[in-house]
């Protein structure tokens, strides 16, 4: 049987490199050998934003539309919204009784977020319980391929956790499934730290190439480096991460120069910003061309294919936990 796939996104509007490079590639590429079903988690965006809600409905639709601009196909691939499969949060609260708060609390995914938003004394549950939802989401499908990013290896961690639990405690019914980590490299945001968009440290796919550039200008490069002569460090430096991104063979000599002090960052940042808005012209173009016409037709669609499995599953772990 063709392997299967779920992975998905937080419901966050526009996507950014850090998605695109990171993220969104290596699901087209996986299109071809999977079975593959990629979610807009609108839920999951709910536990950190859930008082700003405005936005949600067009992040989704602009999430889409990206996607599908960069190559995800309606035609190969199932893709949904979370919440308009209600079967998701269904099977979350039935895994919920069979979760140990220790598992949650340990997550290291969610200490570092504790960190970052200064969540201290303020876990909301629908935080904590994160994984649970997110385990749903994977099971629900009975996917056995889960590709994200590093951040991601903790929560499908816990997937396999509640697989095991709820395959002894009832009927072996889930398989366990395994993360695939993409083989790019960590995509630094402008700033130096992850890219994110609640950081505003983005470039995002479709911006212009103006913006770029005048982004880049201030990116955060080595702070050891400040005449053009000066000896630099590419390896801690943003705009040297990026060059690693582009369509380039000067990716050592530029290593080289900077080393040696022989190129200054001003020049460095100009030549990445026309060799980064080149590589992203295609996108870019096929971004502006993507209607959001049909996107709600294209959603609603998977959403419909998705929920026919979603509710086989539910009946499934319903009769296997014998409830009614
Ligand atoms: N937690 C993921 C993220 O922030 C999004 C997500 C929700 C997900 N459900 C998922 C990823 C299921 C993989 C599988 O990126
Ligand atoms: Fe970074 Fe380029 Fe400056 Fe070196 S020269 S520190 S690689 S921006």
């Amino acid at each position: 049987m063709e392997k299967r796939i779920l992975s998905g996104y937080r419901a966050t509007g526009r996507i950014h490199i850090g998605n695109l490079f990171g993220t969104l590639q290596n699901w087209v590429k996986l299109q071809s050998e999977y079975e593959c079903f990629y979610e807009i988690a609108d839920i999951h965006a709910l536990t950190t934003n859930y008082n700003s809600t405005e936005q949600m409905k067009s992040n989704i639709r602009e999430m889409a539309t990206d996607w599908i601009a960069c190559g995800l196909s309606p035609e190969k691939s199932t893709i949904f919204v979370q919440s308009v499969i209600p079967e998701h949060a269904e099977l979350h609260l039935l895994f919920s009784m069979l979760v140990p708060l220790g598992w949650l609390e340990r997550n290291p995914t969610l200490k570092k977020q504790i960190r970052d938003l200064n969540l201290q004394g303020k876990l909301n549950y629908g935080l904590l319980g994160y994984p649970v939802l997110q385990s749903a989401d994977i099971l629900i499908y009975k996917a056995d391929t889960v590709p994200v990013g590093e951040d991601q290896l903790s929560h499908v961690e816990i997937t396999r956790e509640i697989a095991r639990k709820f395959n002894s405690t009832y009927k072996p019914i889930f398989p366990e499934p395994q993360s695939l980590l993409a083989k790019s490299p960590r995509i630094p945001g402008l700033d130096g730290r992850k890219m994110s968009k609640s950081l505003g440290n983005t470039i995002l796919v479709n911006e212009s190439s103006e913006v770029t550039k005048e982004k880049i200008k201030k990116a955060f490069t080595d702070p050891l480096k400040i005449r053009k002569n000066d000896k630099g460090h590419p390896d801690g430096c943003v705009v040297f991460a990026y060059y690693k991104l582009v369509n380039t063979d000067k990716i050592e000599e530029i290593r080289e120069l900077c080393i040696q002090g022989k190129i200054g960052c001003v020049n460095c940042k100009e030549e990445l910003a026309s060799l980064l808005n080149e590589t992203l012209a295609p996108y870019r173009e096929a971004c502006s061309k993507a209607s959001q016409d049909n996107i709600d037709e294209i959603l609603e669609e998977g959403s419909k294919k998705a929920k026919k499995i979603a509710k086989e599953t539910l009946r499934e772990v319903k009769e296997v936990m014998n409830l009614w």
